[in-house]
């Protein structure tokens, strides 16, 4: 599905590389707080100058990154920068413009712009918006994603979905984890398989190439490569849960 601009009402096409540069550019990077539900050091911060009341981030400073034994201690930051990027070539699944800013209070970092979401959550619309959530879903396979939860899928004002929290993604070995196996067994969906393909053209030849490696080690892109290579096999199908470990807890 090649992105249409009149169909998208977030504005995201047109919108999203202004929305990027003010957020790497903007001279000031005010904390206001930790947010709720973070498992890092994760801010809301406003970036100012910007009438009339600043513009709204979340900021994930590389240093605020909680060990785990899988990931390499700051690269989360990178890996949320990446996810963006790809999602900015598949077309989907909306991604809020997220950069790697060099200077903020606690050093370099992720920031992305804020959703004013309601309490909504995947598992509140879990029946209604199917495509969006084939999306979802397709891109957490395509990304190796260990960790969608309920409360990462966002829904702003507009009734737009949007998801967040991409800080476990790219690992080389398989780490599914998610609370989206609506899809088990399905085919690709025709429509998705234009976009995987063109993914794949921009990481061999086109700028995302260079962008990935960039956010990414070597064996990560390559892996990413194969994955989408993968997706797009004839034989493929979305898969099923292995263990108790596919789905993340908390869920929300
Ligand atoms: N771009 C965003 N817009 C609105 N809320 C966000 C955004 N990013 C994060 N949040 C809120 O902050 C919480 C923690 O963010 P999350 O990405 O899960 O951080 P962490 O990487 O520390 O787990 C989320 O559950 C969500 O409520
Ligand atoms: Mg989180």
């Amino acid at each position: 599905m090649a992105r249409d601009r009149s169909s998208d009402p977030a504005g995201r096409t047109e919108d999203a590389s202004g929305t990027e540069r003010l957020l790497a550019e903007l001279p000031d990077l005010n904390v206001l707080g930790l947010l709720h539900g973070s498992s890092n050091y994760t801010f809301l911060a406003r970036l100012e100058p910007h009438p009339p009341a600043g513009l709204l981030a979340v900021y994930k400073p590389a240093r605020g990154e909680s060990p785990l034994w899988d990931f390499e201690i700051g690269s989360l930051y990178r890996r949320e920068v990446a996810a963006y990027e790809l999602s900015k070539v598949l077309g989907w699944p909306r991604i809020p413009p997220t950069v790697v800013r060099r200077q903020g209070p606690h050093g370099v970092g992720a920031v992305q712009l804020f959703i004013d979401a309601d309490r909504r959550h995947f598992l509140d619309e879990q029946s209604a918006r199917r495509a969006t959530w084939a999306q979802v879903a397709l891109f957490d396979v395509i990304t190796n994603n260990a960790d969608r939860k309920s409360g990462h899928c966002l829904f702003d004002p507009k009734d737009v979905v949007w998801v967040i929290d991409h800080g476990l993604t790219f690992h080389v070995d398989p780490k599914l984890r998610t609370v989206i196996w609506d899809f088990s067994g399905e085919r690709l969906p025709q429509e998705l398989c234009g976009d995987v393909e063109r993914a794949l053209v921009e990481i061999d030849k086109g700028a995302l190439r260079k962008t990935l490696e960039g956010m990414l080690r070597p064996a990560e892109v390559r892996m990413l490569k194969r994955r989408l290579r993968g997706v797009l096999d004839p034989s493929w199908r979305f898969p099923e849960p292995t263990s108790a470990w596919s789905i993340p807890w908390p869920p929300v």
